[in-house]
């Protein structure tokens, strides 16, 4: 199998904790450079390389250099889109972590260069490819629980953390915490249900962890799919940590309804009766991964488009109009 080289732009806690460590657990490539404006953070992850990669605060060199087949851009939120575009032209397939964008204007740039060069551009929402949410959409597709009607979410997680120079706590650079947290789940809403336009109606609030800059701690959201599904999420972010036990993801249909325990997927039927679905533990940076290498090496089209990406950012922008204006907000009156 061929390898191939690439380059990780932002070494933080995502890249050292996540992204290179599922790379190098991995077959497909080989991180031969790290890019970073913090020498601190470069340090700090060079320790986890038997061959040390070449290390580099400027990005354009990174980009210019033929030796490097793709990137993958785990920078703050309000770099994505420019240096996943800067990618793309200078013909680097690009892997980008969520959110593809901060706002409209982002994601459309994101999106119209990924069509533009034909380069391909993978969104880092790597819950389609975790194997519990993969089966379940497998199952609901073969009408284990007749046809999808509610989707529930409950998520009562530990706060955000603070990051390189605060910008996850700072709206303007991370879009929020919407953006920043449930944007994963928007995806996975999508993805289940499979309806196109989507009216939302939100409610929240930065209630226990004071902010000046409007991130909220606590959100709840209701979807109505033009399809007819449903859908909540209750998004509690000032919990101790993420172990909550109401914390799950819940699938109700007409015939039935699953919902996650550890690697299994429990499903019961109308009648009462259960199935426990036992599903391989993996982990799904590195299933997103190698869907990345697939794409480059193969054509093989992703799970996860960057239109997929531009929706997740766009359902998250709507609830947060929602909160502001206490009114219902629709997709398509975002992605205009
Ligand atoms: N997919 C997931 O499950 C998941 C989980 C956590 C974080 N993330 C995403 O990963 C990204 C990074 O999050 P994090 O927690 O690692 O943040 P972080 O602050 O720990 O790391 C960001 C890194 O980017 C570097 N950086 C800043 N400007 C740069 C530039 N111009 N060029 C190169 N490097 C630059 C910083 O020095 C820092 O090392 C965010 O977009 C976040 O949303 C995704």
């Amino acid at each position: 199998m061929k390898k191939l080289n690439i380059a990780v732009a932002g070494v933080g806690n995502r890249a050292k904790s996540g992204v290179i460590p599922a790379v190098l657990s991995g077959d497909k490539f080989t991180i031969n450079t790290l890019c970073d404006v913090s020498e601190e953070n470069l340090k700090a992850v060079s320790g986890l390389f038997e061959r040390a990669p070449v290390c580099t605060g400027d990005y354009t060199k990174v980009l210019a250099d033929p030796d490097i087949d793709g990137v993958v851009v785990i920078t703050p939120n309000y770099l994505h889109a420019q240096m996943a575009a800067a990618a793309l032209k200078a013909g680097k397939p690009a892997y980008l972590e969520k959110p593809i964008g901060i706002n409209v204007q982002d994601c459309k740039v994101v999106c119209d260069t990924a069509k533009e060069t034909g380069v391909p551009l993978m969104v880092g929402m790597q819950l389609r490819y975790n194997n519990v949410f993969n089966k379940m959409k497998e199952l609901l597709t073969q009408g284990y629980i007749g046809a999808l009607r509610i989707i529930n979410y409950t998520q009562f997680r530990e706060p955000l953390r603070d990051g390189w120079d605060n910008w996850r706590k700072d709206k303007s650079k991370s879009g929020g915490s919407i953006l920043e947290v449930s944007v994963h789940h928007l995806d996975l809403f999508h993805w289940f249900s499979e309806g196109a336009e989507v009216k939302i109606f939100a409610l929240g609030g930065g209630d226990v962890i004071k902010n000046e800059t409007g991130m909220l701690d606590n959100i709840l959201f209701s979807l109505e799919y033009d399809n007819g599904v449903r859908a909540d999420i209750e998004a509690i972010l000032f919990a101790k940590d993420g172990n909550h036990p109401r914390n799950g993801m819940y699938l109700f249909g007409s015939g039935g309804y699953m919902t996650v325990k550890g690697n299994s997927i429990i499903v019961t039927r109308m009648s009462g009766e259960t199935e426990t679905v036992a599903v391989e533990a993996a982990d799904s940076t590195a299933a997103a991964l190698d869907g990345f290498y697939e794409y480059i090496v193969n054509g093989k089209k992703p799970m996860i488009t960057p239109e997929d990406g531009f929706r997740a950012v766009a359902a998250g922008l709507a609830a947060e109009r929602s909160i502001e204006t206490g009114k219902a907000v629709r997709l398509s009156e975002i992605m205009i």
